[in-house]
């Protein structure tokens, strides 16, 4: 979502006759995006701000962008003073103006509302990857999970009309791309504003159909939005990749409750139940936070059981972290950094056991992967299964990157799998 809001906003200021330079030295504005998700990713930014500081040229605007932004707003110029631009990215439609007020001799600007009900269209997108397009369907996030900052940093849920989502993915077929990425915190909440009102399955199929368009990706999916129909849209149309990102985030009821998750470990087992019923083999991911305020050895177990159950093809594990303006920061019982740590690395260690076990189960079948990459190495190729999982793979001829090959697998690790292109 971050990496597709620089796009944006690279866009927005190439189409004002701005250029893109290859190093922060050699740049007159630097907009620096930021992610406010866990305190590391916050801190981080004062640190590298701080970089800034020292390198500074004369007349040189330094920005900062994203979720930080938002959640600091002129603290920013307090701890930064050399900062003269802060922009939350509920407000970067405003973007162009705040960068005209810089150059017309004002000091200091910020965007700093989330109460919009706009969204951030722009045709201007700079995309980094000439194939495979981000596309943003809804912004913002209604959920009210007790840990998280996004809803105050990224504000209420708009979805994006369908007609104009459709529009914008003919014209990226229409330049070459044949991968799309719908995004949203919760994208399979999207609710068409129009008066087509089309459901998010549909929206998924109706991408697919689009003349050009291989293959469609979405997310991140949220289980208590996630029904029978997204899964039955991907059987029923292949170009709807086999791969869903569910986040359960906990295993135990309990934890889900005090998290406020709006799902129980037994309505998001029946959830996860429905993509691994599908006739197609679809991939299945997720985010879990261990340490959460509370958290009692035995919740812990039963994420680790939840683990063997779900059988995840991949999953990204945080410990908890607290953040400011949360509900949950006001939980007593903390669990311990070292107790924290403890548990990531547990559950890191089986996740790791079951992809390995799962990958090298699909040796011999053969996969549809985009050729995305060449590796130093002779002959050797990389892309993505439609599953989303990495292949790294041998071919006799020479590819062209953005085609598609088919590739039987030979071998596996966690999280790759290892193949030979077929027919040759
Ligand atoms: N602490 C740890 N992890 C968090 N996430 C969101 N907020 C927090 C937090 N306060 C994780 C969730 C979410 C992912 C994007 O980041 O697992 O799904
Ligand atoms: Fe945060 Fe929950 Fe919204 Fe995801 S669904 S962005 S975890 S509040």
């Amino acid at each position: 979502m971050n990496e597709h809001d620089s796009e944006k906003v690279a866009g927005v200021l190439l189409a004002r006759g701005y250029r893109q330079v290859e190093s922060v030295e050699a740049a007159n504005v630097i907009l620096y995006n930021t992610c406010s998700i866990r305190e590391k990713a916050a801190q981080k930014v004062y640190s590298r701000l701080g970089e800034y500081r020292f390198t500074q040229k004369e007349g040189q605007v330094i920005g900062v962008l994203g979720c930080l932004a938002q959640q600091e707003g002129e603290r920013i110029f307090t701890r930064a003073p050399w900062v003269s631009l802060v922009c939350g990215s509920a407000s970067y439609r405003k973007l162009p103006q705040m960068i005209a007020e810089l150059e017309a001799g004002n000091r200091r600007v910020t965007g700093l509302e989330t109460d919009t009900d706009e969204t951030f269209e722009t045709e201007l997108t700079r995309r980094d990857n000439p194939w495979r397009a981000y596309l943003t369907i809804i912004e913002g996030c209604d959920k009210t999970c007790s840990y998280c900052v996004v809803p105050f940093t990224r504000g209420p849920e708009r979805s994006r009309a369908s007609a104009s989502i459709l529009e914008e993915v003919r014209q990226l077929a229409d330049v070459g791309y044949t991968e799309v990425t719908l995004l949203g915190q919760t994208v399979n909440s999207y609710a068409d504003p129009s008066a087509r009102r089309m459901r998010f399955s549909e929206l998924l199929v109706a991408v697919a159909e689009v003349a050009g368009i291989r293959r469609v990706r979405f997310t991140t999916s949220h289980p208590r939005d996630f029904g029978k129909d997204i899964v039955e849209a991907i059987e029923a149309v292949p170009g709807i990749c086999e791969h869903v990102h569910l986040p359960v985030q906990s295993g135990s009821t309990r934890i889900l409750k005090a998290m406020a998750r709006t799902y129980t470990r037994e309505e998001y087992i029946e959830k996860i139940e429905l993509v691994r019923a599908s006739k197609r083999l679809i991939s299945l991911t997720s985010d879990l936070i261990v340490g959460f305020p509370g958290e009692t050895e035995k919740d812990f177990e039963e994420t680790l059981s939840l683990l063997d159950l779900a059988q995840y093809d991949g999953a990204f594990s945080f410990k908890y972290s607290p953040r400011p303006n949360t509900p949950s920061l006001k939980l007593g019982d903390a669990i311990p950094e070292e107790e924290k740590a403890r548990r990531l690395a547990i559950l890191n260690e089986k996740q790791r056991e079951i992809q390995r076990l799962r990958n090298e189960g699909l040796a011999g079948q053969v996969f549809e992967v985009m050729v995305e990459g060449k590796s130093k190495r002779e002959r050797q190729w990389s892309g993505h299964t439609s599953s989303n999982k990495v292949m790294n793979f041998t071919s006799r001829v020479e590819e062209s990157l953005g085609d598609y090959v088919q590739v039987r697998v030979t071998g596996a690790t966690p999280n790759s799998l290892v193949g030979d292109v077929v027919g040759e």
